[in-house]
């Protein structure tokens, strides 16, 4: 018998259904995050997720990737007050469900016409608040930071398919106007166990 959160196996299960069901990345991920959204509200998903490791360092807490279908999900536990750089996530899908605490996800666009290596003017567009139980579906390439709130939150991720250690994302700082490329988080495998 399985000694994972019952909570989360029947997440993984679901979602599973859903990738072999749909084969339109998009579609996958509007159906993933609304699953998401019921994770995320799960009382004994919350309470587990207080016992959770901190991510800080550019660290994400691997709970699953899936072999066959390729999407991964991860965690995130922030301090209170933590600073996101700025950033994206190629051509992969993103979905962020904060299950503790509160978030704030800053939206970015693109200025400059992209001709001068090195070079990006970007300006925040729009901030949004994420509390328990509210999910974010970020698209690919859209620039973006998220930042901690004034006490320690966590957040559970779908990643439409691993980049880590495949695909180089852009990392951005707004106020020197650079981009360079790098690649994401590291993985640390982490089982919800009971
Ligand atoms: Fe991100």
């Amino acid at each position: 018998m399985s000694n994972t959160l019952p909570a989360f196996d029947s997440f993984i299960a679901d979602m599973r259904t859903i990738w072999s069901r749909e084969a339109d990345t998009l579609r996958r991920m509007e159906l993933s995050r609304d699953r998401l959204e019921v994770l995320v509200r799960d009382p004994t998903l919350q309470k587990h997720s207080q016992s959770w490791p901190s991510t800080e360092g550019r660290k994400n807490l691997l709970l699953h990737n899936d072999e066959e279908f390729g999407f991964v999900v991860n965690a995130v536990v922030r301090v209170p007050g933590r600073f996101g750089s700025v950033h994206d996530h190629a051509h992969a899908y993103t979905a962020y469900g904060v299950c503790y605490g509160e978030e704030y996800l800053e939206r970015y666009e693109r200025l400059d016409d992209q001709s001068k290596p090195g070079y990006a003017e970007i300006k925040k567009t729009s901030v949004t608040v994420g509390s328990a139980g509210v999910v974010d579906l970020v698209p690919p390439w859209a620039i973006h930071a998220e930042q901690g709130g004034a006490g320690r939150s966590c957040a559970v991720i779908i990643r439409s398919e691993r980049l880590v250690g495949k695909v180089l994302q852009h990392n951005y700082d707004p106020e020197a106007k650079t981009v360079v490329q790098r690649s994401g988080p590291e993985q640390i495998p982490f089982s919800l166990t009971v």
